[in-house]
Formats: structure tokens, sequence, C-alpha cells
């Protein structure tokens, strides 16, 4: 049998660049797609060196041209939907034009390269759709609301995804990343107005979190190369993570992001605990 297809998009630095070169590694063949070939040359030279080839997407093209992009590489049996970054701002001052770039690389990009890649993995009966979300779905914080807003979608979406594409032994799995050390926080700054520009009334909480998260660059807990062996081992059932091979929807990584998913689990079914009446009051006599 032939070394197995990863297609991993957003490799030019960062999880999507350790995870292709570890799947290199391994001895599979990988496809790694980055927005620009000449910015991310030193990613490229890696990759290729490693064995692996390299394409130019960016997840805000149309859906015809990531479609024509993705289906031209043939088998892919992992597509790991990886590229992605945050906008931090308060909700009420995001403009459309953010907040539609937002939604664009994180949701309709991701959504336009899965659908691309279906018609192939349903053909050969046979696939894995990797979708890296963040806990961020799971416990929005402030200033969050849009980036959040994006991942929550990609995983509402795997999630029904999953029950469609089950008996055509395609798996989809959600990665839920906490605070990991590549160029995330770098690019965030990049994407969010200064946190000096946050109006007073939203200094606290919004302010406030955006300034944590530009001191934490290069000091988060998350080291990409541990996360991209969890992710690596829960696709391909090896390892320390094999044994969540298809027992699980969602790939935690990080003790934070476990923490505060837990947390937030809690609150949900505390919640829900307290309206099992009102819910059940509303149906006809
Ligand atoms: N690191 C964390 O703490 C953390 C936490 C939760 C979730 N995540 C998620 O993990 C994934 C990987 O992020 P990372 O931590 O590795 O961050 P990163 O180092 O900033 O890497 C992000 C990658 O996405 C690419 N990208 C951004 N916008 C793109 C676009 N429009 N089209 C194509 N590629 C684009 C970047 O390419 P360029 O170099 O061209 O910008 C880069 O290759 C993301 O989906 C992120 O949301 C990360």
């Amino acid at each position: 049998m032939s070394a197995p297809v990863w297609l991993i998009t957003g490799t030019s630095n960062g999880l999507g660049l350790v995870l292709a070169l570890r799947v290199l590694r391994a001895g599979h063949r990988v496809v790694a797609s980055v927005r620009n070939k000449t910015k991310a040359a030193a990613a490229v030279q890696q990759i290729e060196q490693a064995g692996g080839s390299v394409i130019e997407m960016d997840m805000t093209e149309s859906q015809a041209s990531i479609s024509s992009k993705v289906q031209a590489i043939g088998r892919i049996d992992y597509l790991v939907n990886n590229a992605g970054y945050s906008i931090l701002a308060p909700c009420e001052t995001i403009t459309e034009k953010d907040a539609t770039l937002q939604l664009a690389t994180n949701f309709f990009g991701p959504l336009y390269t899965l659908q691309a890649a279906l018609p192939a993995m349903r053909a050969q009966r046979s696939g894995t759709i990797v979708n890296v979300s963040s806990v961020a779905a799971q416990d929005p914080l402030p200033a969050c609301s849009l980036y959040s807003a994006s991942k929550a979608a990609l995983e509402a979406a795997s999630e029904s995804l999953a029950k469609e594409v089950a008996p055509h032994n395609i798996r989809v799995l959600i990665v839920e990343p906490g605070n990991f050390r590549t160029n995330f926080v770098s690019a965030l700054a990049q994407a969010s107005p200064d946190p000096t520009t946050v109006p007073p009334h939203y200094d606290d909480p919004v302010g406030n979190v955006i300034r944590k998260f530009l001191t934490v660059h290069g000091k988060q807990m998350g080291d990409p190369e541990k996360g991209a062996d969890r992710i690596f081992e829960a696709c391909t059932g090896t390892g320390m993570a094999g044994h969540l091979t298809g027992n699980v929807s969602r790939l935690v990584l990080g003790s934070d992001a476990h923490t505060r998913m837990k947390k937030s689990s809690e609150k949900f079914v505390h919640e829900l605990s307290l309206q099992e009446e009102t819910a059940a009051s509303t149906a006809f006599e």
C-alpha cells in the first residue's frame, strides 16, 4: 500500500509547519499549503527538503479556486484544516471588513477545502478530516467574539458532517488547542486594534484580555512539537493518543484548554438542570 497523503493548510509556521514535518518523518506524503511561497520561503525549503510538496492557497480564495487546487491533488487520506488567525477587539466595534475576513479565513475557507476533498474520500471509502478549532469555541473570552464564532461555526459544521460521512468510512476530528507557542499571538497583534485604542468603557474586560494575550507571546505553555505528535497519533491510531481514534470527536490539547472546557461544560450541565421543568412546559397540552 502506498504512503498516506496529507493536505495540511497554513504551513508557513506554527502548528501547521511542525505537523507537516512530523508527518513527513513518519514516511507519509504531504501536500502543504501556504499563502505565499516567497514570504514563506524558509518553511517551503524545510518541507521540500523533507520530501513534501508545497502549494499556494489562501483560505479567503473563492470556493471554485480552492476546489480546483484541492481536487488537483487527487488522493487525500488526511485533510488538516489548520490555517487560521484571531482578531481581538470589542464586539461592538468590529468592522464589516474584519468580521468578513475572520469568518472567511477560519470558516468558509476550511469549509470549501473539506468539500473539495470529500468526493475522492468517498470514492476511496476512507479519509480523515481534521478541523483545527480552539478552546475559544467552547469557552469564549471577552474580546474574542468573532474568533470564537468562527471556530464554533467550524465545530458545529464538523459535528453535523461527521454524522453525514460516517457511512462512507470518513472520520471528522475537531482539534481544540489551548495556548501554544507559535506565531499566533504576533499574528493576532497585527490583526487586532492597538489595546490603547479600545474605548475606555470596554477597557475592562476587553482591553485587559488583549493586553494579557500580547504579553504571553513566547511564554505559552503549549509545545507545538508535542501538539503535532498528539494530532498525528489521534489521526493514525498510534502512540499516546492512538486510543482516542474513533472514540472522541474532539482532541483537546493543553491542560489549560482541558480545565477551561471542563469548567464550561459543568456550567452548561448546571444551567440545563435549572430549567428541565421550564423547557418541558412549552408543549401543547
Ligand atoms: N497557538 C495557539 O495558542 C492556538 C490556540 C487555539 C487555536 N489555535 C489554532 O491553531 C491553528 C494554527 O495556528 P498557530 O498557532 O500555528 O498560529 P500561526 O503560527 O500564526 O500559524 C497560522 C497559520 O495560518 C496561516 N494563515 C492565516 N491566515 C491565512 C489565510 N487567509 N490563508 C491561508 N493561511 C492563513 C498563517 O499563514 P501566514 O504566515 O501567511 O499568515 C500560518 O501559516 C489556527 O487555526 C489557530 O486558530 C492556535
